[in-house]
């Protein structure tokens, strides 16, 4: 992979669970470039809308155009280096904050609206232009946000496995692992509803980690990269 390419953008899909975050910012600080993670994206969206007043627990109550209104006028700056990824909304660090559950429990109110999604993937499509070399990963890079990427990538993993790792996740963190069935499951179901991230689109390759570690996921992602460069 030439470092001269000017254009590099490499496409990960899947699942939460699949530790496709950590795999997609591990590949961008092997290969050196930029790393966009889309979700936080949505995130910070979200948080930006609670902040303004809109009652996301209440979603019948909130206009789509309320909220890309809102979107339009998001003052969010995020550093794109894999080394130190951090948002901003209005100069305010808010890159623990869109990790709450409250903001986890509302984002789906903003991701299940295809105008809102419209959106959200002209500000990705626009951070990959400004940074052409570059990770970007989510629901929907490999089909809609980046389709003409140089290389693209579906992670997987067994539904059980996914909640291993999240209840390990929640051990960590000191929070109740109970609810970790409804916390994976019903979040597949409602992220699910527009865009369909559990089957590989045409031409996408399918990764499957569930019996990888994560050093190991990172070894098989970096060599289908790099068959897909050189055949592109
Ligand atoms: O990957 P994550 O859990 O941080 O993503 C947060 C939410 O955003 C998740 O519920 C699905 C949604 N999302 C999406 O709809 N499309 C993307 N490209 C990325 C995330």
């Amino acid at each position: 992979m030439s470092s001269l390419q000017p254009r590099l953008v490499i496409a990960i899909d899947g699942p939460s669970g699949t530790g496709k975050s950590t795999v997609a910012r591990w590949v961008a600080q092997e290969l050196g470039l930029s790393y966009l993670d889309t979700g936080a994206n949505y995130r910070a969206a979200t948080l930006w809308c609670m902040k303004n007043g809109l009652d996301l627990a209440h979603p019948e109550n909130v206009q789509t155009q309320d909220i890309t209104e809102l979107i339009t006028k998001m003052p969010l700056a995020q550093d794109l280096n894999p080394n130190n990824v951090s948002l901003a909304l209005n100069g305010q660090d808010i890159t623990e904050a869109i990790r709450t559950d409250e903001v986890t429990a509302n984002v789906s109110v903003l991701s299940t609206r295809p105008e809102v999604r419209e959106h959200l993937v002209q500000l990705q499509r626009q951070a990959i232009e400004a940074r052409p070399r570059i990770v970007v990963e989510g629901r929907d890079i490999t089909t809609v946000v980046a389709p003409d990427a140089q290389a693209r990538i579906l992670l997987t993993a067994s539904p059980e496995i996914r909640m291993a790792r999240r209840r390990q996740q929640l051990r960590e963190t000191h929070q109740d692992p109970t609810k970790v069935e409804s916390d994976v499951l019903e979040r597949d179901a409602k992220d699910s509803a527009l865009v369909d991230f559990m089957t590989p689109a045409d031409g996408v390759a399918e990764i499957d980690s569930t019996n990888l570690s994560l050093e190991d996921t990172v070894t098989v992602v970096l060599a289908e990269i790099q068959r897909q460069v050189n055949a592109n």
